[in-house]
């Protein structure tokens, strides 16, 4: 007898991710019968026409096939061809063999450089893991916390539901906390406080804390206090920290910076809170989403526990070598005076420039629609307003009937998590400029029509 859903797991079975879920497959669906869908519901931005920074590309290239420096001598500059050759020399045996379970010495000590230069600290390559993307990192990560289905992790809502759905394959207790959406989604103490006594009402035992900055679906970034407070929140209780910083490039908001939990943690001078952050060559404006490329890095985790954390990374040998490199060419860009660094800077600035002309567009667009409130769009890929529905109609409701008339694909805010009775849904900034405006007008024509109808 084949196999059937009866043989397969509760947990599996309650596993939800709704960015991909029933509306994207509708999408699909009208697309092959010949729809134009705008697909405004993952951050995928190459598949949104943003095109490969030359960098990262040239060197996966070579990398690949080193002989394309004969056939192609002038495709490839002085530095590429540097950095190539430290790449190959450290993996020892090029793209095609598996690595230490960490993933690659030398990239791990480009991405400790890295942080040494972003946050003025130390960085030990040691405590550097290369994942298959960050949701390897979380789902490792996620892995070691959970021990038992009374094992809590405080999730923000709204949340990016990489978080639900591991909690539950997991088995563990989704804690949600409130992010406050009239004050910026800033994160509140007593929310916290709030949430952490509610859980242990119910046996829960919290073991830490999930924090996406700049975040998604929010697009809020969170300044260092916002940070310190948090630090201190997690120490009190014994908390780990799990810091989702994948989008620490895609800031926009003007004398608004991207400041890690690592730099904070360091300058209150805490040994004792333990520290996962997660970073990804898919967002920023590398946007490389099929590589696979991303990293984890400990802070403040004893001998013993890493111990297990590699054996867990050992289980599935390393990440993909093409994403480590990836990663490579990440925290190791083009320098001044380098062949490749005009061109480097030319195309980042580009997209950069982009995503903020789109962040600010997308969200002065959907406010002027009556019935819709949005926050600005300080950072990540994501705008989340709020709007009022007829009543009795779920925001799922409405998201698909406004891919059926409209052709846009959003995610609802059911999806991400909200207060109950509130609706929201969420939509990249990432379609091009022109169809971005294109995308505000036919939101704003269908929500008309679907508030005349009440
Ligand atoms: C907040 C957040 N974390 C993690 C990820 C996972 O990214 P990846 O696995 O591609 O690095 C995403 C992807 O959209 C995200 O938005």
């Amino acid at each position: 007898m084949a196999l059937s859903l009866a043989d397969l797991g509760k947990a599996v079975l309650e596993t939800e991710y709704a960015v991909r879920g029933p509306i994207v497959a509708r999408a699909q669906e009208l697309e092959k019968a010949g729809r134009e869908i705008i697909y405004c519901n993952i951050g995928n931005p190459q598949a949104l026409e943003q095109k490969p920074i030359s960098w990262v590309r040239k060197i996966l290239a070579l990398a690949e096939y080193p002989k394309l420096s004969e056939l192609a001598p002038n495709a490839f500059p002085a530095d590429v061809q540097e950095v190539v050759k430290r790449i190959l020399e450290g993996s020892k045996h090029g793209l095609g063999a598996y690595s230490e379970s960490k993933g690659v010495r030398c990239i791990r000590e480009a991405v400790a450089q890295f942080i040494r230069e972003r946050d003025g600290i130390d960085a030990d390559p040691d405590s550097i893991y290369l994942t298959d993307g960050a949701s390897k990192g979380v789902q490792a990560a996620l892995r070691m916390l959970i021990s038992s289905p009374q094992d809590g992790i405080m999730v923000p809502i709204p949340q990016y539901p990489l978080y639900s759905a591991t909690i539950t394959l997991y088995e563990g207790k989704q804690v949600n906390y409130y992010l406050d959406e009239e004050n910026d989604w800033r994160l509140s103490e007593q929310m916290l406080e709030e949430s952490l006594a509610e859980a242990k009402r119910f046996g829960v035992k919290v073991k830490g804390i999930v924090v996406i900055n700049p975040g998604n679906p929010t697009g809020a970034v969170i300044d260092a206090d916002n940070i310190s407070m948090i630090i201190g929140f997690a120490k009190k209780h014994n908390l780990s920290i799990l810091a989702d910083e994948v989008y620490q490039e895609n800031v926009y908001r003007q004398g608004q910076k991207f400041t890690s939990f690592a730099k904070v943690m360091h300058d209150r001078g805490d040994t004792d809170v333990s520290l996962f952050s997660f970073h990804s060559t898919s967002k920023g404006f590398w946007g490389e989403c099929g590589h696979r490329g991303g990293y984890f890095e400990i802070r403040n985790v004893p001998s013993d526990v890493t111990a297990q954390i590699l054996k867990m990374q050992s289980v599935s040998l390393c990440s993909s070598l093409p994403g480590q490199v990836a990663v490579y060419c990440m925290v190791r860009t083009p320098k001044k005076g380098e062949a490749s660094h005009d061109e480097y800077v030319r195309e980042r600035d580009a997209i950069l420039g982009e995503l903020k002309t789109r962040a600010r567009l997308l969200a002065d667009g959907l406010n002027k629609i009556p019935g819709f409130r949005c926050n600005e769009v300080a950072g990540a890929m994501y705008a989340f307003p709020r709007m009022e529905l007829p009543k009795g109609m779920t925001d799922s409701q409405w998201c698909m009937q406004l891919l059926e008339e409209e052709g846009i694909c959003v995610v609802p805010g059911s999806g991400f998590g909200q207060i109950p009775g509130t609706a929201h849904f969420r939509t990249t900034i990432l379609p091009p400029t022109k169809k971005l405006a294109e995308v505000v007008e036919r939101i704003a024509r269908f929500y008309k029509k679907t508030m005349a109808a009440i």
